[in-house]
């Protein structure tokens, strides 16, 4: 292949792209893919022979764009995925052209990591000790990075070396979370050895917010029992309903009982953007440590989640190992960022993330954020104003848990309409929505992401989710 072939191809990526993305909002937002369609992707054959680049494009333009998960229309309320951000796109590709590894090392992208990891903490108001924080896959690994570091601390505070004894024979650590903390701290609390049974789950009050004065009893419950409460995860905006965390009380019990208080601002923490919601943020700074996704309300393409931590030692202490193949002796104070987390070759994941920020600056971002929680809030006084629907939480960020309240059903009947809501609402490919549980009942979650999104979008929504409502009882009717 000469330059000149790659340059042609690229010029024709860039239009198929571009009217990929153009054409977007005029498509359905999502439709199942033809049997045909999947079984020619998953019966793919391995080519013997290699085909041109202009070839593989024509290939991606009938075969893989047209369909999409859904998440670049602005009609896509579903889960916690976003629209990508048109400058981390074009970032994307420079950033593979030079397919570094930033694990370490003297090159641009481990430099410009630093960077953006600062720029991430400035955004959400974390405290950033240099080299407090790297870039991760998602919020699942970072909270991973994070967990670990909170047990080795707590271990260490016992008297433990968890790397060189590992935990058999240490006192279980407890954790403390509530009904609707994320799925990946279980994930992450398993994996680490510590257990799901010794996450206690504490109750929250009717805002969705976790009690500390639940938290604290419970705390020194364990302790008498000779346990070692060791950690609260709090949420700077839950999936389910995108509630905000105490974060003030919650870190004073934390102090007073000598807990790593972690935050899970996954999807939430840059809500802090916006000024007329940035209150229920108050207190982040003082957590332990915070994870977070840029690849959530940011936009940056997928993957990019973020760990920070207040001490950057401790996060090195539990990860760094460096073989003599991997020593640098031109490597700064800092060392490598391999040594603060579990990758060893890292994506250059630094360059879109810079890209979606520096192409918009913190107002533009600020002010997305900003349209996204007015968004939701109208969308939720929509669902108010509306007798056939029922909002069921308060809506703290860009989340609104809601659901139908269809006439003369009971409780059952209720929560088996609105669990097959969503794929009824999907199928009809005019919005996207999800659901979830919430108190034990079935509901409809829609997440605002989009700052592209308009009012008659909002509209369009709740009317869809009447008509599915609407087809699916006169169907059980018949
Ligand atoms: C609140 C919250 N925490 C954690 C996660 C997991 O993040 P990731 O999918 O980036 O691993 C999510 C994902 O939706 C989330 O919404």
């Amino acid at each position: 292949m000469t330059s000149e072939d790659f340059r042609a191809a690229a010029h024709a990526a860039a239009d198929l792209v571009s009217d990929y993305l153009a054409d977007l909002p005029a498509r359905p937002v999502w439709q199942p893919m033809d049997d045909s369609a999947r079984q020619a992707l998953l019966d793919a054959p391995l080519p013997a022979a290699g085909r041109p680049l202009t070839e593989l494009l024509t290939a991606i333009d009938a075969e893989v764009l047209p369909y999409p998960m859904g998440n670049g229309n602005p009609r896509f309320f579903g889960w916690v995925n976003s629209a990508p951000a048109p400058a981390g796109v074009l970032a994307t590709l420079a950033a593979s052209a030079m397919n570094p590894s930033s694990a370490g090392g003297d090159h641009a992208d481990v430099h410009l990591e630093r960077a953006v990891v600062r720029w991430i903490a400035e955004l959400v108001g974390f405290p950033h000790p240099a080299g407090g924080g790297l870039l991760t896959s998602g919020t699942s690994m970072a909270t991973i990075v994070c967990l670990a570091a909170a047990r080795d601390r707590a271990a260490r505070a016992a008297g433990w070396d968890v790397r060189e004894d590992g935990l058999a024979g240490l006192p279980p650590l407890v954790g403390y979370v509530t009904g609707e903390t994320h799925s990946c701290v279980r994930k992450a609390a398993e994996l680490l050895g510590l257990g799901s049974r010794h996450l206690r789950t504490v109750a929250t009050g009717p805002d969705g917010r976790l009690d500390p004065a639940v938290l604290r009893a419970a705390i020194e419950r364990d302790r008498a029992a000779g346990l070692l409460p060791f950690l609260v995860v709090a949420s700077a905006g839950t999936v389910g309903t995108g509630a905000v965390d105490a974060f003030g009380p919650i870190a004073d019990v934390c102090a007073e009982q000598r807990l790593w208080l972690h935050v899970d601002g996954a999807y939430g923490a840059f809500g802090v953007l916006d000024p007329l919601i940035a209150h229920r943020y108050a207190g982040l700074a003082r957590a332990d440590s915070l994870a977070l996704d840029p690849h959530k309300w940011l936009g940056v393409p997928v993957d990019c989640g973020c760990a920070l931590v207040r001490n950057t030692e401790e996060l090195r202490a539990t990860f760094s190992l460096v073989p003599p193949y991997l020593r640098d002796e031109a490597a700064g104070a800092l060392g490598w960022f391999s040594e603060y987390g579990t990758e060893q070759t890292r994506p250059f994941r630094a360059l879109k993330v810079w890209a979606t920020i520096a192409h918009r600056g913190r107002d533009g971002i600020a002010r997305d954020i900003a349209r996204c929680t007015a968004l939701a809030r109208h969308l939720g006084e929509l669902v108010e104003a509306d007798d056939e629907l029922e909002l069921l939480a308060e809506v703290q960020t860009s989340i609104v848990a809601f659901r139908h309240r269809a006439a003369g059903l009971d409780g059952a009947a209720l929560d088996a309409l609105n669990r097959e809501l969503p794929t009824a609402v999907q199928r009809r490919g005019r919005v996207f929505v999800t659901g979830a549980r919430l108190d034990g009942h079935e509901m409809l979650r829609a997440c605002l992401l989009n700052a592209a999104t308009t009012e008659a979008d909002l509209a369009l929504l709740l009317t869809e989710v009447k008509s599915a409502a609407a087809e699916l009882l006169a169907g059980e009717q018949r």
